[in-house]
């Protein structure tokens, strides 16, 4: 990616951080229509993806991941996965899951492809086999527009919570770790890791320790940031936000 593309999506992310802070709510953080091609109404691809997104809507929540295709000829055949975060229930995963799939044909109506994130969940398809890979074009960042006061410790802390949970995330069944390292006398570190569950576990570390590695474009010396991709994502915070 040119710099200057990677600059826009930076100032437009900054833009978008703001209106985080002052609305937070549970709509969409961010999505991306693949540029792969368009289907018309009523074509085999559409029928194909459908089908897919009902079999992802039922096959998902109950265990926070659903990965399938649909369709048998090639170009005309719909890829898809659903991944829900690590600590949502399967309620609401079901809630993510079908809101991120209505959303997702609303923004993107003609694309063959697809990706869109929420805090609870992520939701991607595409018309080629993307399975058992890393994600290397869909990423964004958010950060809190707050500065520690030690940014060195606090990146070096940061920096090793996090890639300790890499570590944990890419050996756990579900592909998800969530830890906390304390910062001082009052202060603590919360972070998370999550990979989809269709990478091995070491694409899952290396796709998160990538993340890890571009925690500096966006997140340096903040009190919250987020590096999130098609295949893995990572948050860490100073409050705790993952649910009991
Ligand atoms: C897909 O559709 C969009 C919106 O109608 C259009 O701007 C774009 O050029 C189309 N792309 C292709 C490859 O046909
Ligand atoms: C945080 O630090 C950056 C870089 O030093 C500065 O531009 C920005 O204004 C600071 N933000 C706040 C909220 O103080």
């Amino acid at each position: 990616m040119s710099s200057s593309k990677l600059s826009s999506i930076v100032i437009l992310l900054t833009a978008f951080a703001l209106l985080q802070t002052c609305f937070g709510d549970d709509g969409p953080l961010f999505h991306f229509c693949s540029n792969s091609g368009n289907f018309t109404a009523h074509s085999p691809y559409e029928f194909n993806l459908k089908r897919l997104i009902s079999l992802l809507n039922y096959k998902t929540p109950p265990t926070g991941f659903g990965l399938g295709s649909v369709g048998t000829v090639q170009s005309q055949t719909a890829y898809g996965l659903a991944l829900c975060r690590g600590d949502v229930s399967a309620s609401d995963c079901k809630t993510c899951v079908s809101e991120a799939s209505s959303e997702i044909r609303k923004l993107c109506p003609h694309n063959k492809g697809a990706i869109i994130w929420y805090d609870n969940c992520m939701y991607k398809y595409l018309d080629t086999d993307f399975f058992h890979q890393i994600d290397e074009t869909n990423k964004f960042y958010m950060w809190n527009l707050k500065n520690v006061s030690d940014p060195t410790t606090f990146n070096y802390k940061t920096k090793e919570l996090l890639s300790q949970l890499a570590k944990e995330a890419s050996v756990n069944p579900k592909m998800f770790a969530t830890g906390e390292k304390k910062l001082g006398e009052s202060e603590t570190l919360y972070g998370l890791t999550q990979c989809t569950r269709d990478l091995s576990s070491i694409d899952c570390k290396k796709c998160l320790d990538e993340a890890i590695s571009e925690l500096p474009n966006c997140c340096d010396g903040k009190e919250g940031g987020r590096v999130v991709g098609g295949s893995c994502n990572l948050r860490y915070e100073i409050y705790p936000f993952v649910k009991q």
